[in-house]
């Protein structure tokens, strides 16, 4: 459905040329949720919305992404329009960012129907009542004449989801979707994405911090590292035996709501790398218990494990002497 190739994204800023993310490949099957993890900085949401051409200016992408075979990067806006909203559509952390203040939620979300599927206001603002509907809002008719200010954090979450909908896209990219909202919230609105992907085939790409969400939603996990991808694989490989000790290190700092655990959670030692001054060989080495002489030198190249991808020198669970290749 959405195949993400060696995607790259950099910035030209004051102090040079920074590389944000690097050598990104990901697939995404027709019905499948895909998580990607990784520490605040890794690159999760600059690689995402190159993909949805929502870079600002200044932002240096190369790679391919294609949706059902059609390339996405490098089309002009116009031509990018046809494919955004409509087939493929992106959810963030923040829905005010995504809301227009000063337009009732249901003119926005009927608004995206006349632009897109060409309904007539009046038909549009049907469908939007359907959408609000469809996403648990209550009293939805009168939701659909009030003003983003006038709602819940939760509700605007869902008119976003619902505005994400409107054009039933193959493709929903949702980033931290549930962290601002309380945890009675974030529950449903995860049990209503995961209802989209069952009822509509509809396929997810989900950022989260949040090990439960992807123990419960994610078919597949890709976790990234100082913008490039370290380990990917089913959710149930990754999240049970993990081959990369930064994955392990993430998993041991997360809360877990799916296995009750007596342990305490183990910040990572140590800080994120800054772009713009990566450690030479892996990027992860500063902070790695298992860094040889090899992975202070040479980067580990991505290499398949099993039913999923590590990229690591020495990989959890090898067998003694097994080092992967470099580049
Ligand atoms: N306009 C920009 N110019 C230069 N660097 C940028 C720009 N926007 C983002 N970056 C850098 O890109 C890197 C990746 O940022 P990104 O927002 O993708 O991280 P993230 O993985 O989504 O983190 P979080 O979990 O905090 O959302 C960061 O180091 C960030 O500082
Ligand atoms: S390559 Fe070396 S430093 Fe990097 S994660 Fe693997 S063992 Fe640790
Ligand atoms: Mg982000």
């Amino acid at each position: 459905m959405l195949e993400i190739a060696d995607l790259e994204v950099a910035f030209e800023t004051r102090m040079g040329h920074v590389k944000v993310v690097s050598d990104f490949s990901l697939s995404v099957a027709r019905g499948e949720c895909v998580g990607i993890v990784g520490e605040s900085g890794a690159g999760k949401t600059q690689a995402l919305l190159a993909v949805m051409g929502l870079l600002p200016r200044g932002a240096r992408v190369s790679g391919s992404a294609r949706l059902q075979g059609e390339e996405l990067l490098g089309r002009g806006a116009g031509a990018l329009d046809e494919f955004r909203g409509a087939r493929i559509a992106m959810i963030f952390q923040d829905p005010l960012t995504a809301l227009t203040p000063h337009m009732r939620v249901g003119d926005q979300i009927a608004e995206v129907l006349v632009r897109h599927r060409r309904l007539s206001w009046s038909a549009g603002r049907e469908r939007a009542l359907e959408l609000l509907r469809a996403v648990h809002i209550a009293d939805a008719e009168r939701r659909l004449r009030q003003y983003p200010h006038e709602l819940s954090g939760g509700m605007r979450q869902r008119v976003m989801i619902a505005m994400a909908l409107a054009c039933e896209p193959d493709v929903l990219i949702a980033d931290e979707p549930t962290t601002a909202l309380d945890v009675t919230v974030q529950a449903q609105i995860l049990a209503l994405l995961a209802e989209l992907k069952r009822t509509r085939g509809m396929s997810l790409v989900l950022v989260t911090h949040d090990l439960g969400v992807i123990a419960g939603l994610a078919d597949r996990v890709a976790v990234m590292y100082a913008g490039r991808l370290v380990e990917q694989g089913t959710a149930r490989a990754v999240l049970k035996a993990p081959r990369h000790p930064y994955t392990r290190a993430l998993l041991d700092s997360m809360p877990r709501l799916d296995v009750p655990s007596s342990e305490p959670l183990r910040a990572i030692r140590g800080q994120p790398p800054d772009p713009r001054a990566l450690p030479a060989g892996c990027a992860f080495h500063p902070r790695c218990d298992l860094a040889a002489d090899l992975c202070r030198s040479a980067r580990p190249r991505l290499r398949p494990t099993g039913d999923g991808m590590v990229a690591c020198h020495r990989p959890l669970g090898a067998a003694a002497g097994e080092e992967g290749p470099t580049s």
